[in-house]
């Protein structure tokens, strides 16, 4: 793995001419014109990687890119690995260990994901507090290479307390609606049933999704500060009888572009 890891990022690196990037977003559903806002782009599709998996969803593109935002140099994922799609969880958290070891030391992640919170609302913008991890699998299981970090790695704050801060305040400043809540990770491809939607409500999770949480533990496990964002796009619960397709998924994802363009733009510029 290790070997696999160096020469992903021995590749990237000379494809981007030294230009190595401090931060890195996973642009998830809906997080996509984020795109719009990095200047110098440099894209380099997931085809061209080398041990780099190919993404298989719709709606997602598959590419890296290189380039600015906000005067840092940053890297984007356009197009993420999900376990539903039948990657193992090394492979879904394969370009986290990379962008590690091109010396990205700031994680950006973006999903959509259902919400159970009695007060959320359909295109509600929520900044991830804290997860639960639901996968059957931990993605560090295994062996541990030390040069990638601690066999039992902390997790008390995975989601950096002065990056909350820094959007709250932010969305303080530009007038944004912003919610707060726990994510709850999970394999789908289904969506949740009544019933599971309000065990997840009741074990505390505030949001309900397929994504992130392995990213965030990788990134956790190699040192990484992590903000994240979810885009309520559905909502779920004992009483909800509302069937999510993956077309409103996509429709409410878009209603909160202006949002969550926002906050990105600026969290960029300012961390
Ligand atoms: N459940 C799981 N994942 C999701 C949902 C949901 O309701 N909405 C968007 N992603």
């Amino acid at each position: 793995m290790l070997q696999q890891i160096n020469q992903t990022a021995d590749f990237l690196r000379s494809r981007v001419n030294g230009k190595m990037p401090e931060l890195a977003i996973i642009l998830g559903t809906g997080l996509g014109p984020v795109v719009d806002y990095i200047d110098e782009k440099q894209y380099i599709p997931y085809a061209e990687i080398p041990n780099f998996p190919i993404s298989t969803v719709e709606g997602h593109s598959g590419n890296l890119i290189f380039g600015t935002m906000g005067g840092k140099r940053v890297m984007a994922m356009q197009g993420r690995f999900h376990y539903y799609e039948g990657y193992d969880m090394k492979q879904v958290t394969f370009p986290v260990r990379v962008m590690r070891a091109l010396g990205v030391k700031t994680l950006f992640v973006s999903n959509a994901a259902g919400g159970m919170n009695k007060e959320f609302h359909v295109g509600d913008v929520m900044i991830i507090t804290d997860h639960i991890n639901l996968f059957p699998e931990n993605p560090l299981r295994g062996h541990n290479y030390k040069e990638l970090g601690d066999r039992f790695p902390a997790m008390t704050e995975p989601y950096s307390k002065k990056f909350i801060a820094l959007a709250d305040k932010i969305s303080e400043e530009k007038g944004l609606h912003l919610v707060h809540g726990v994510y709850v990770g999970t394999t789908g491809p289904t969506f949740e049933t009544p019933a599971e939607y309000e065990y997840f409500r009741i074990i505390g999770g505030d949001a309900v999704g397929m994504s992130t949480v392995p990213e965030v533990i990788v990134a956790k496990h190699g040192g990484m500060d992590v903000f994240g964002i979810s885009v309520i796009t559905d909502l779920g619960g004992k009483d909800i009888t509302d069937v999510p397709s993956h077309e409103e998924v996509q429709q409410a994802a878009i209603k909160a572009q202006p949002t969550t363009v926002a906050i990105i733009k600026e969290m960029v510029a300012r961390v």
